[in-house]
């Protein structure tokens, strides 16, 4: 009986100590980090909210934990919560209640749940916060049923994030009561139509419908968005409403990677700054306008809203001055199109435009005087056009006083204006790669003034820095070539052949990136170029290192594609300290010369790229990754193939003596027989 007495005070006082445990241990025993009025317990395999945090908290964040289900009372400690985040557990549903004390709560994350399968009764957990301004439910496969009952009353909200889900149509009931929005993220849904769905929501200032199936966006007339993301859908047209008087607030429209034919009709009236177009199909029509090529053409087309047939739209195809107000644009990305020119004039209506990116698209000639950019032009890339020509005269370049990047790789150009270069006065960055130019030698530009030369000079340029001549088939660098130039980027790469005799030495104090891949070059000295942080002697059949790199700063050396047998350990010592990343691949290292390896393996500053892809070859020229040549049988330095065999034929015929007496001891008689069968046969007498 006594026995009986203790066990049960024992059980009892079980109980009480679990729950004076958490109490009294407290604040030793926070389960979560803190700092100031915010509980950090994300990851931490919790399944609900713990208790025991300070009750003042303010933001409380549980990402990435077990918690399935929001627990009505499960915040009722925490009430001046203003910031909960929930994002990537595997909540289904929030009880009714569960926010019936959180009347401060501003912000809720619930992205990466499942919430698709309670939204009745999260919504109704939701429509009990009044103050709610900022609400995450992206990546949870709601639906659009889902979405309309969780918005419900949410009047306050300001920010709204619904990406990743399952929403196919939006209509005018969608955020309906979202008076406050202003910022509304829907990508990656598979909206495929939109019909007055915004006309509620007169503050939206930012939209975000990236990655869903729109085919067009016509009778475009939300005047107050600044940013509209329509990339990556399927949008052959874009029509804003032309009718209207006001002055759009839209800045940034992105509508890349979608299928439109034709330049986007703007608004007429807009601070349009940043417009992105690349990879669509675009290209234009001017020369279509009155053609007599074209007779039969239509030049109209009209677009019929089949729910409402008050406002039909129609759009004049080949009159070009129908783009609306291109007045403010500075970025114009037009990458990966179709263009083959500009209309008359308009490149001379965006007075501000500081980036046109044309690479990509069918430019044949160029004509600078006739576009007529403004001063303000500082990036001109027409890379990978298939231009013949540039057009430019003196007046006109001199205009261009703040270009200062200018990619003309990847084109036909054979021959460029006089001065191109000379009349930049900010011109940084120049690339004429995959071009067939030549540089010209001190007197040729001189001597071919007023005519084209089939050459380009930059001497005495000041502000370049980077000069790309990759793959132009250049034979030689005059001597001269970069005299006057403070280059920090000089890519000669992909010039086989390429003779540089004593160009480069006039860069040496200042040049950082050098590439001379695939050039043939053979020994060049390094010695001076004492800022040098990258090099690229990649596809050059070098047989060694050139000795002077020892004394560079290199950070980055490619290597790759050589001769090399070995790297001398001094070598290797004196770059692994300073080396950041070095490519090696593609040489037929020697698998017994490896120590320049284990130098770089147990320098953890350097990055051998591809290092289980460095192989080496052993003395029966059989491959092996240099990383297991620890496991090779090498031999010593000065020994020769002669100490292999001295060594092995000893060994093979000690072998064969012993197999042969262990034979004849365990088995004599088949020797005998075997002796027998064959010198003893029986004769015949
Ligand atoms: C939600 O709004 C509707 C009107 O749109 C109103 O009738 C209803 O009472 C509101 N419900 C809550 C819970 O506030
Ligand atoms: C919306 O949520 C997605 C996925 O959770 C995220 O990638 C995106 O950045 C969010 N949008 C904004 C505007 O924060
Ligand atoms: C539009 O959205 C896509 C996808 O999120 C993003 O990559 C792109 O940068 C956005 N465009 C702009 C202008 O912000
Ligand atoms: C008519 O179209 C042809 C073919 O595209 C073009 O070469 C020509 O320049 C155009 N004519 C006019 C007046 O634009
Ligand atoms: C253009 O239209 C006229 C009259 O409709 C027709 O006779 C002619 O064959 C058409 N031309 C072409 C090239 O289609
Ligand atoms: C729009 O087009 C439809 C179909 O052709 C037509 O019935 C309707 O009258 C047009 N509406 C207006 C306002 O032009
Ligand atoms: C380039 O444009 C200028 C100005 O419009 C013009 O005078 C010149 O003829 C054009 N050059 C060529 C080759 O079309
Ligand atoms: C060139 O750029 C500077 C600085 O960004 C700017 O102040 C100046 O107005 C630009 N020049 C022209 C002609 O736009
Ligand atoms: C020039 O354009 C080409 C092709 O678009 C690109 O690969 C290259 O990186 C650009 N050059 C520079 C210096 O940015
Ligand atoms: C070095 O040049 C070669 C030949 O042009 C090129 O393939 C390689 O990518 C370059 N290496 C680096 C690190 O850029």
């Amino acid at each position: 009986m006594p026995v009986h007495g203790l066990t049960r005070i024992l059980l009892c006082l079980l109980p009480m100590w679990r729950v004076l445990i958490p109490v009294s241990s407290y604040p030793q025993h926070v389960p979560c980090q803190l700092m100031q009025r915010t509980a950090l317990c994300n990851d931490r395999k919790f399944s609900s909210v713990p208790a025991g945090l300070p009750a003042n908290i303010e933001e409380l964040q549980l990402n990435h934990n077990d918690i399935e289900t929001l627990r009505n009372n499960s915040l009722q400690l925490y009430t001046s919560l203003n910031t909960l985040s929930l994002a990537c557990n595997s909540l289904d549903r929030l009880e009714s209640n569960t926010f019936k004390d959180s009347n401060l709560l501003e912000s809720l994350n619930l992205a990466n749940n499942n919430l698709n399968i309670g939204y009745q009764e999260t919504s109704l957990a939701l429509r009990k916060l009044p103050c709610i301004r900022i609400l995450d439910l992206s990546e949870n496969k709601l639906n659009n049923e889902m979405v309309s009952l969780l918005l419900q009353n949410l009047t306050a909200l300001e920010y709204l994030n619904l990406s990743g889900n399952l929403l196919r149509r939006l209509d005018e009931t969608s955020f309906r009561d979202l008076q406050q929005l202003k910022d509304l993220d829907l990508q990656r849904n598979i909206i495929f139509e939109i019909d007055g769905a915004f006309d509620g929501n007169s503050k939206l200032q930012r939209l975000n419908l990236a990655f869903n199936y729109l085919p067009c966006l016509t009778e475009f007339h939300m005047t107050q968005l600044v940013v509209l993301n329509a990339s990556h859908n399927s949008i052959e047209w874009f029509m804003s409403t032309q009718e209207l008087s006001d002055t759009f607030q839209l800045e940034t429209l992105d509508l890349s990677h979608n299928k439109l034919f034709f330049f986007p009709f703007l608004p007429s009236r807009s601070h349009l700054r940043n417009l992105y177009l690349s990879h669509n199909i675009l290209r234009f029509y001017e020369h279509m306008a009155n053609n007599v090529s074209f007779p039969n053409s239509t030049s109209a087309v009209e677009f019929y809203n089949l729910q409402k047939y008050n406002n039909n739209i129609t759009a004049q195809l080949w009159d070009d001055n129908l783009h609306g107000d291109i007045s403010a644009l500075e970025i114009l990305d037009l990458r990966g199109n179709q263009v083959a020119y500009f209309p008359q004039g308009f490149i001379q209506k965006m007075p501000s435009l500081s980036r046109l990116q044309m690479s990509t698209n069918c430019l044949e000639t160029f004509n600078l005087t006739s576009e007529q950019f403004s001063g303000a032009l500082y990036e001109l890339d027409i890379s990978n056009n298939r231009l013949n020509h540039i057009l430019a005269d003196d007046t006109t370049l001199a205009a261009l006083g703040n270009l200062t990047y200018f990619n003309l790789s990847l084109n036909d150009l054979k021959r460029l204006p006089i001065g191109l270069f000379s009349s930049l006065q900010s011109i940084r960055s120049v690339d004429l790669s995959f071009n067939n130019i030549d540089i010209c030698h001190s007197d040729e530009a001189e001597m071919s003034t007023h005519t084209l030369p089939g050459c380009v000079d930059w001497k005495n340029i000041i502000s370049l820095r980077q000069i790309y001549l990759k793959g132009c088939s250049l034979d030689r660098i005059p001597t001269s070539a970069f005299t006057g130039l403070s280059l920090t980027h000089l890519e000669l790469s992909d010039n086989p052949g390429l003779a540089v005799q004593n160009s480069l030495q006039s860069l040496s104090s200042t040049l950082q990136h050098l590439g001379l891949g695939n050039t043939q070059i053979k020994d060049l000295d390094f010695s001076s170029f004492q800022r040098l942080k990258s090099l690229n002697l990649s596809k050059n059949h070098l047989p060694y290192l050139p000795s002077s790199l020892q004394n560079t700063d290199l950070k980055v050396l490619d290597l790759r594609d050589n001769r090399l047998l070995t790297i001398s350990s001094g070598q290797a010592y004196a770059l692994a300290s300073k080396l950041q990343t070095v490519f090696l691949t593609g040489n037929p290292f020697n698998c017994c010369q490896t120590e320049w390896f284990r130098t770089f393996e147990t320098t953890k500053t350097v990055n051998m790229v591809g290092q289980s892809n460095i192989k080496c070859e052993d003395l029966f020229q059989l491959t092996h990754r240099v990383e297991d040549s620890r496991s090779f049988l090498c031999l010593e330095a000065g020994e020769s193939m002669l100490w292999y065999i001295l060594l092995f034929v000893p060994v093979c015929v000690s072998l064969i003596g012993i197999s042969i007496i262990v034979l004849l001891t365990f088995k004599p008689k088949l020797l005998q027989n075997s002796i027998k069968k064959r010198y003893l046969k029986p004769t015949s007498y």
